[in-house]
């Protein structure tokens, strides 16, 4: 493998606690692994608001357009809520996905052993989770036109546009099937079908796209009750194919499933560089606190590993060291309730760089 550029967003709130974390088990890996891999930082979000007064500054654009893989932190502060759209940390984030036509978010959702008590689910439901929303990223209402507030003060109004267009239906139809296809062979296409025309066409889309796939299941169900079947009986569902806003409601309820949203990684991708960013937002009630967990971030680099630079075996190994790590008690406060350590997000990821690459080099000791 030849040398790989990174190019990295911490970003605001506790984005670049978590992405030191996960740089450390990115260069150890990659030493370990006798991988050249170069990261440089740009900013974005609120960090870019008050540096360059855009929150995607055309160089950190560029610097991402020309990167193998792209490692963002979260963005959002509270500083900034007033601001109109184009002056949020959020639009910084929306627009390198557009940008980087990053249109499918893989969302991979799995209970670990050693989390098991974390989950707010009984331990029977709580352990057959392990399922991947495919979220639609670049259209729907985050991005449909027009889009707006109009009318004068006391008597307001404001709309959003919930549009796809076949082919935008159709690519993540099929990124969802491939996916699929690679784990147990089920879809749930979720809409709001009995309400929405959006949602019509998607499913007969979904359905159009499905007989290339004969090998994989698919099944419809509406966002409503999607929800709460992720609650009831998450053990039904493999691949969950969404559209943007839906997706962004129900991969919450995923971390929540698990015990923290932080422990939730992604992977965004499509036409350009993969973009990985945690599920988790900005937090900025814990930031600089040393109290953020890693894990989403961590697992971000396993992803990037397995999608970006084809070494699943390298993504294998830091899964595998973060769940010895947890399986040993140690965990981060959002954690707390499942007992065990509490730790902070430094020394949380120092002993997963310590575990992989004592993996890696041979000598995992039982320590
Ligand atoms: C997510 C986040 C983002 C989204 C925000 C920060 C714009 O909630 O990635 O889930 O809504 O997509
Ligand atoms: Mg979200």
């Amino acid at each position: 493998m030849t040398g790989k550029k990174v190019c990295v967003l911490p970003g605001d709130g506790i984005g670049p606690e978590v992405i030191d974390a996960a740089l450390s088990v990115l260069c150890g890996v990659a030493m370990a692994a006798g991988i050249d891999i170069s990261t440089t930082k740009a900013a974005i979000g609120g960090e870019a608001l008050a540096l360059h007064g855009n929150p995607l500054p055309e160089e950190t654009l560029e610097l991402c357009l020309s990167s193998d893989a792209i490692l963002l932190g979260a963005v959002g502060h509270p500083a900034w809520d007033r601001q109109p759209p184009h002056l949020r940390p959020e639009k910084g984030l929306l627009e390198l996905r557009k940008r980087l036509g990053a249109y499918g978010n893989l969302r991979p959702v799995r209970q670990l052993r050693g989390l098991l008590p974390c989950s707010p689910l009984k331990s029977e439901i709580a352990e057959s989770v392990d399922l991947m929303v495919v979220r639609e990223l670049t259209g729907g209402l985050y991005f449909g036109e027009p889009r707006g507030q109009t009318g004068p003060a006391g008597s307001e109004a404001a709309v959003n546009t919930m549009r796809y267009h076949r082919c935008e239906i159709e690519r993540i139809a099929r990124l969802a099937f491939e996916v699929a296809r690679k784990r147990r062979r089920r879809v749930t296409s979720v809409d709001k079908a009995n309400v929405l025309e959006v949602s019509q066409l998607w499913r007969s889309i979904v359905e159009e796209v499905r007989p290339a796939y004969p090998e994989v299941e698919l099944a419809h169900q509406y966002v409503d009750n999607c929800a709460m079947q992720f609650v009831l009986n998450p053990a039904q569902f493999d691949v969950v194919l969404t559209e943007n806003m839906f997706g962004d409601i129900l991969s919450d309820i995923g971390g929540a499933l698990t015990g923290s949203l932080g422990t939730l990684p992604s992977a965004s991708v499509g036409e350009g560089p993969a973009l990985y960013e945690p599920v988790h937002g900005s937090a900025p009630d814990i930031a600089g606190r040393d109290a953020a967990n890693p894990m989403g971030a961590i697992g971000c680099v396993s992803m990037m590993f397995d999608l970006s630079f084809a070494r699943p075996d390298l993504g294998a190994a830091i899964d595998k060291s973060v769940e010895w790590v947890l399986e040993r008690g140690y965990r981060t406060r959002d954690l707390a309730r499942g007992g065990g350590e509490v730790i902070g997000t430094s020394e949380f990821a120092a002993r997963i760089v310590q575990r992989v690459t004592c993996c890696l080099n041979g000598n995992a000791g039982h320590s």
